[in-house]
């Protein structure tokens, strides 16, 4: 457990023992916090779409602490799995894989594929040698509301019903890449941080556009309002006449609008991504009507930003 202190080490401890127990446990990882269970503990699993309000058909990501780990939960392994394993993880991308006939189907929605990930986050690392098996980790976040990248975060969504081990802030802010494996030709389900160049570039091959239609029923951030905070958000050129308004900045506060929520977010991608959740539930927390957002550069860097921005200003359910 390198790098991680007393008070850490006595936390992932006792997360061990609870996912061990069967309970459900949220942990930091490098992208957002997860809501932990033990992959094969129908019970846990349970649990964990119970606390979110996530329904059944929706699938889950195995967290495994490393990736010649998938050699249990995949049935077959392409080539193109090593290669990005030797270029990206640990770290923030997840591979859809088909699943290896021990998987429960209750984690997959019923599928035959399954969503496998190696987080580099080292308290996610700590809890996973530990532990010793799969960990199903979505975001820690009631069904359909912003990924937590806080601890402090994830207390808000669930108060004393889950042990949270703190490990600061998450340094990538986004979910993971989700990238399907299964077909022909790679595809992109989710776009993350790891962008789609760097995925070709390490491939040498092109993958498939991204087609939201056809994945909907298997990726619920697909459900467009899924990232979203509870007011109305806009993306706007430049954020002026919003004086009843939060407003997520890449400009400095401009005078005229002194007494505005105005925050200021990093102008470079990796930066503004890591910030960009917590700018979003902190401008949710104030007395404004409304959150605009203003357009953040595009390039192939920005993409992940551009598609949780879009959905969180996507029409609510209610709305269509
Ligand atoms: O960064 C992340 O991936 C975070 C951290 C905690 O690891 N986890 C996360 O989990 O974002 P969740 O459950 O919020 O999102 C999992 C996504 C969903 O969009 C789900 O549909 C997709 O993974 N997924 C899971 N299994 C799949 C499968 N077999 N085929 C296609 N998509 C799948
Ligand atoms: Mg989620």
């Amino acid at each position: 457990m390198k790098g991680v202190d007393e008070k850490r080490r006595t936390d992932i401890m006792r997360a061990v023992e609870l996912l061990r127990a069967g309970n459900i446990v949220a942990f930091p990882t490098e992208t957002v916090y997860g809501l932990g269970a033990d992959a094969l503990n129908e019970q846990a699993i349970r649990a964990v779409y119970r606390v979110k309000g996530r329904p059944r058909s929706h699938p889950v990501i195995v967290h495994l602490a490393q990736a010649d780990d998938i050699r249990a939960w995949a049935r077959t392994i392409p080539d193109s799995f090593w290669l990005l394993a030797e270029a990206f993880l640990p770290g923030p991308l997840t591979v859809v894989l088909p699943k290896a006939n021990h998987v429960p189907n209750s984690i997959t929605g019923g599928q035959d594929t399954v969503a496998l990930r190696v987080p580099a986050h080292p308290i996610a690392q700590s809890i996973l040698r530990e532990f010793g098996g799969g960990v199903i980790a979505p975001s820690a976040n009631r069904y359909g509301s912003i990924s937590p990248t806080t601890a402090e975060a994830v207390q808000k969504e669930f108060g004393d019903e889950v042990f949270v081990v703190d490990g600061g802030q998450s340094h990538v802010g986004l979910e993971s890449t989700i990238i399907d494996l299964t077909g022909e030709v790679p595809r992109v389900l989710r776009p993350g941080m790891i962008s789609e160049q760097a995925i070709q570039a390490v491939l040498r091959t092109a993958t498939l556009a991204q087609n939201h239609e056809s994945t909907a029923p298997a990726v619920p951030g697909d459900k467009r309002s899924h990232y979203a905070p509870g007011k109305p958000v806009s993306i706007v050129a430049d954020a002026a006449g919003t004086r009843e308004s939060a407003v997520l900045a890449l400009r400095t506060q401009p005078a005229e609008f002194q007494g505005v929520h105005w925050d200021v977010l990093p102008i470079d991608a990796a930066g503004y991504a890591q910030a960009l959740y917590a700018a979003l539930r902190r401008a949710d927390e104030t007395g404004a009507d409304a959150i605009y957002i203003e357009q953040p550069p595009i390039g192939p860097d920005w993409t992940a930003i551009h598609d949780r921005i879009t959905r969180a200003a996507a029409p609510r359910e209610e709305d269509i």
